[in-house]
């Protein structure tokens, strides 16, 4: 019999039809939703592996249900939504695609700069509501990116690469940090996050989400940033207590924030970030090009293929069981 791999949503064909031609038997949910915790056990009952997304919450009484499974290959690098630990206890491998995303995320992240700094958001907005009335020489004035300073929290694969983009494009001064000091071409500073904070006039957060990261940048370490600073942020929402930005940015202490993730995902139209002109909130689609998520079919497809022939995953999270 062919071993099934459930995918919970439609994802681009590339890596499907590499799965199919491995053998597998491949069943997608073609519902245009997440499928709701029952569902997802239904279908994971019979399945050799799963390819998963970041809304898939995948937690230890669904692994514990589901002990069966060889491999949940997540369709993404963050795996914040599966609980690894009881993942590894299981002996349930777990793959995401790091890489292959990194460039179209840290792209992102200098679009959200770019917008955030010149106001594309609500100068487009107040242009569709009849407000464009004359070339005015004083409105929307915005910060230019040339030579500022950029401070970069997790200097991993997409923080280094954002970093690269606005030091050669921008000759932009790039500051980091981070569990320690990372090796680099291009004179980014090692500091602290106090003194990160405090230097920067624009500040990328990305790190992954765990218990160390969440609500990192809080009302505190807000306070420590300059009147100018727009924050960024790709990672996860839950790193930034969202309440206390709302509140800064109300009190305009930092001039605005670009955010591609929140709390929740979906953010309510009625929540008041929606409602502040200084900031552009994205539906998470940082990950969003054509390119990166061909790429991710493939790579979340290979994952599988890797763990069923015995061999290294290319994009691994838990380390090899010991036995
Ligand atoms: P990565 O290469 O693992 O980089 C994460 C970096 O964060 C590492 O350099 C890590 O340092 C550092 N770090 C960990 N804890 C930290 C802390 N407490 N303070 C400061 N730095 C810390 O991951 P990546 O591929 O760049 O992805 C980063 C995150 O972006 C993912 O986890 C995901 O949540 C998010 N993401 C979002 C989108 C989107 O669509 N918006 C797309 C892709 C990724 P060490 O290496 O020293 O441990
Ligand atoms: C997207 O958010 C990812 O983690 O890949
Ligand atoms: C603006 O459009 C200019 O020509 O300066």
């Amino acid at each position: 019999m062919k071993k099934l791999v459930f995918i919970t949503r439609n994802i681009l064909p590339d890596g499907l039809n590499l799965l199919r031609s491995h053998g597998f038997e491949v069943k997608i949910n073609l519902l245009d939703r997440p499928l709701n915790e029952e569902e997802l056990s239904f279908e994971a009952q019979n399945a050799f592996a799963l390819i998963t997304m970041l809304s898939d919450r995948i937690d230890a009484p669904f692994l514990e249900r589901n002990s069966h499974l060889k491999v949940i290959s997540n369709y993404a690098v963050g795996f914040n939504n599966i609980d690894v630990a009881k993942a590894h206890e299981l002996k349930i491998i777990i793959g995401n695609t790091p890489e292959v995303l990194t460039e179209a995320t840290a792209e992102f992240a200098l679009g959200l700069m770019i917008s955030v700094a010149r106001n594309f958001s609500s100068s487009h907005q107040a242009a569709s509501m009849g407000l464009w009335r004359d070339w005015n020489p004083t409105a929307f004035l915005g910060h230019s990116l040339k030579g500022k300073t950029l401070g970069i929290v997790g200097l991993g694969r997409i923080g280094l690469r954002l970093a690269q983009m606005c030091a050669h494009a921008f000759d932009m001064n790039i500051i980091y940090c981070g569990p320690r000091q990372k090796i680099n071409s291009l004179g980014a500073q090692y500091v602290s996050l106090p003194t990160l904070l405090g230097q920067s006039d624009f500040i990328s957060l990305h790190v992954p989400l765990n218990e160390e990261t969440r609500h990192l940048i809080g009302r505190e370490e807000l306070v420590l940033m300059k009147k100018n600073c727009i924050l960024i942020n790709t990672a996860r929402g839950e790193i930034i207590d969202q309440e206390a930005l709302i509140e800064a940015l109300e009190r305009k202490q930092i001039y605005g924030a670009g955010l591609d993730v929140t709390t929740p995902e979906p953010l309510n139209p009625d929540d008041k970030l929606f409602q502040l002109d200084n900031v552009l909130v994205i539906p998470h689609i940082g990950s969003a090009s054509l390119q990166a998520r061909a790429a991710m079919s493939i790579l979340s497809a290979q994952n599988i293929i890797a763990a069923f022939e015995g061999g290294e995953l290319p994009g691994r999270v838990n380390p090899k069981a010991d036995n």
